[in-house]
């Protein structure tokens, strides 16, 4: 694993807003975010909360621009430009929207794809270097990082039958070969030896039920525990 200074490291924290919480979802093609990530919603509705479900890249209209800058692109993008492209569509995002809705109590946001994506795509994918990424994030806002991420963790194989299952059209990244694939979840294991706290890993290979289940322990364990510091 590349070097991290502590410094570097102890730049990166949650937003402060009592009885709100930050979250993100994260994995490679086929880990099975998108539908986890709606259970996810649905669950902590239940409990009483207002949940807001934000995409990366995009959720304002100028990360919508960048989105398509960067999806629809036909020519490669140099890594270090594609890193900056990621960070303004999340610096705005982080302002225009999920700062303001954390100042709620009783909110939930949950960013689909957060900083470990770009530690996994732009950082290890594409060569990057975890090291680059966290340093392009470590001024306000985009040193705030979730009070929890959850990784649902596939194998290559997994994400390869389940993409053919799918046969879905390829966007810009979702075209790379397994190289590309297998970087990315190097880059996430890595992301996770770096904030344990932080990265709760699910095991995504196991049945819908079951990550359906892992997942909601794990946000249940997040709740309890903030209202013990609240109490
Ligand atoms: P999207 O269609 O939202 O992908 P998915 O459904 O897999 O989440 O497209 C986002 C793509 O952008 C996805 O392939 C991952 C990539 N990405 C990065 O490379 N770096 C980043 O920082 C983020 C947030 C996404």
């Amino acid at each position: 694993m590349s070097e991290i200074p502590k410094d570097l490291l102890d730049s990166f924290r949650p937003p402060a807003f009592p009885g709100s919480f930050f979250l993100s979802f994260e994995g490679i093609e086929g880990a099975g975010k998108s539908t986890q990530l709606k259970h996810a919603k649905e669950f902590l509705e239940n409990k009483g909360f207002r949940v807001l479900v934000l995409r990366e890249p995009g959720g304002t209209s100028f990360g919508e621009k960048l989105r398509k800058s960067i999806l629809e692109s036909k020519e490669p993008i140099n890594p270090l430009a594609e890193a900056h492209l990621f960070c303004s569509s999340r610096a705005q995002l982080l302002q225009e929207v999920t700062l303001k809705e954390l100042n709620n109590p009783g909110t939930i946001v949950i960013l689909d794809r957060y900083l470990d994506s770009t530690i996994a795509y732009q950082g290890k994918a594409r060569n990057l270097g975890t090291k680059t990424v966290l340093e392009l994030h470590k001024h306000f806002p985009l040193n705030l990082v979730p009070h929890m991420t959850i990784y649902i963790k596939i194998s290559l194989e997994t994400s390869h039958n389940r993409q053919k299952m799918r046969n879905a059209p390829k966007d810009y990244f979702e075209s790379q070969g397994d190289d590309f694939y297998k970087l990315l979840i190097s880059g996430y294991e890595e992301a996770a030896a770096l904030f344990p706290k932080r990265i709760s890993i699910i095991d995504g290979e196991k049945s819908f039920d079951e990550v359906k289940e892992q997942i909601s322990n794990q946000l249940e364990a997040l709740i309890q525990s903030r209202e013990e510091v609240l109490k």
